[in-house]
């Protein structure tokens, strides 16, 4: 096999999307559709990704610079076979070209696979599908034995070809050498004054080259996004396959239309998803975790049999096994939940480790802290853990018992098997097994009267 290099046309204006935004950055699943392409071509291998840009290219640049790809501006967008001819100088003539396209974001690369396969020694792959009316497409020409000859335009074709119900997807494969004889032949002699990629067709034909053509397995694989309702038609199907394959590996829902997966989930068996999860980046759920419902998961890890009860986020944070969460919990960067650990309603964790079986149950917020095992922190307990300028630590030890209402002035420990009284402002280090407190004693102001409203006149 030939080494490959992949050409991704995204230099169109996309006007039907009504947006400031360039086409290939609007998102599916989170991220723009370019870096879908991108990632789906790479993982054949190319000796090089080139992606050809122009309108907005500076900020289409700018949001996918971590791509590892040859950057190719197309200034004046003269037509598909004009943009591939502006990346094909950097390709050697023994190269398989692969055109992809930064607006056909759900391609996969079984059918990619498979077309660069076909597109063998000086041959020409096409993908192609079937519409009982491919509107607006380039039809499919084939000769008395079915051999592909050439590719018309929608404009161009006359009322018998546009009868025609097989349409060009536009992707294709070729030798990078005859591609390139193609395109300096090509003219812009038709309606649209473009030079079309598709005319090559009909000259590799005229040359005797096979022509082949490939189905995919899906037709969203090949459908282009024009405006926002194609958007969110292939964002769906996108989720729909998201969801079949996390239900294949052993993930239940309540339903599959009321989850959305915006990164990478892996999944143990046994695991229950409420309506309304919503997981991004790199997700974690080990075995029989159950999710309730309208919970945000971002980078984080669930433990085995970790439950997280309805409305929580949770963000770059790891829940320990057998750990409860929520309903209504925060846990932000950092955040660590040994085994058994609870916490309840309205409690914000940052950047703190919860030790096995601790629990902070209400109202609280943990921040910049390290609790050990078995630490009961009562409601409304509050870590302060900035002091206007810097961030400063809080240790709690072993089995420590923190009241309610507590505020913990950090940089400050509490030792192990502590007890800090209710309402305490703590500022210096609690010392081990000791009742520590800090509290205005209680008065009641003998035979005080409460205002009176002052009547009128
Ligand atoms: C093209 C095909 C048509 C096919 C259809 C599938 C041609 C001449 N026609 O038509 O047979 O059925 O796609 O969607 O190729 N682009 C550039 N630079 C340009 C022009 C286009 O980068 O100068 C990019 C666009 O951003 C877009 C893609 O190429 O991603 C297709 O261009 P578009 O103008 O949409 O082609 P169609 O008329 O839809
Ligand atoms: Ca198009």
């Amino acid at each position: 096999m030939s080494i490959l290099h992949v050409i991704v046309l995204a230099a169109g204006q996309g006007t039907r999307m009504r947006s400031a935004l360039p086409k290939v950055l609007h998102c599916i699943a989170g991220q723009p559709m370019l870096k879908h392409v991108v990632r789906t071509a790479s993982t054949l291998q190319p000796q090089k990704i080139h992606v050809v840009y122009g309108h907005g290219g500076d900020l289409v640049r700018e949001q996918l610079a971590d791509l590892d790809v040859e950057w190719v501006q197309q200034a004046q967008q003269l037509g598909t076979g004009h943009a591939v001819a502006q990346a094909l100088p950097a390709v050697p003539d023994d190269a398989q070209v692969l055109v992809l396209y930064g607006d056909v974001p759900l391609i996969e690369r079984e059918t990619i696979s498979r077309t660069v396969a076909l597109a063998h020694a000086g041959s020409f792959a096409l993908i192609t599908a079937h519409l009982d009316d491919p509107q607006g497409y380039g039809r499919i020409v084939r000769d008395a034995d079915a051999r592909v000859t050439g590719i018309v335009e929608h404009r161009e074709a006359s009322a018998e070809q546009l009868a025609i119900t097989e349409w060009n997807t536009g992707i294709l494969a070729a030798n990078a050498g005859s591609l390139r004889g193609w395109l300096k032949a090509l003219d812009s002699d038709n309606s649209q004054g473009e030079f079309y990629l598709t005319d090559v067709v009909a000259m590799a034909s005229a040359q005797a080259s096979v022509i082949e053509t490939v189905q995919p397995q899906r037709i969203e694989e090949v459908l282009g996004v024009n405006d926002r309702v194609q958007l969110a038609m292939l964002e769906r199907a996108y989720q729909r396959d998201q969801a079949e394959r996390l239900m294949r590996s052993g993930v239940s829902m309540a339903d599959p239309l009321r989850i959305d997966v915006r990164g990478e989930v892996s999944a143990g068996i046994d695991v229950w998803l409420d309506v309304n999860v919503i997981l991004e980046g790199r997700v974690r759920l080990e075995d029989g975790v159950r999710i309730g419902p309208n919970v945000v998961l971002r980078d984080c890890q669930i433990g085995a049999g970790a439950q997280v009860f309805a409305n929580c986020v949770i963000d770059d944070a790891i829940v320990g096994c057998g750990a409860m969460v929520g309903p209504y919990a925060r846990l932000r960067p950092g955040a660590n939940l040994a085994r058994d650990v609870r916490v309840g309603n309205f409690v914000e964790v940052k950047n703190t480790t919860l030790g096995p079986g601790s629990k902070a149950n209400h109202l609280t917020y943990l921040g910049d802290s390290d609790i050990g095992a078995g630490v009961n922190v009562g409601a409304g307990t509050i870590t302060c853990n900035y002091d206007g300028a810097n961030k400063h630590r809080t240790v709690i030890g072993d089995g420590a018992f923190i009241g309610s209402g507590v505020e913990l002035v950090a940089p400050v420990t509490v030792a192990a098997g502590a007890t800090i009284g209710a309402g305490s402002t703590i500022s210096k280090n609690a010392p081990a097994n000791q009742l520590t407190l800090t509290r205005v004693r209680q008065k009641t102001i003998v035979d005080w009267k409460r205002p009176q409203k002052k009547s009128p006149i």
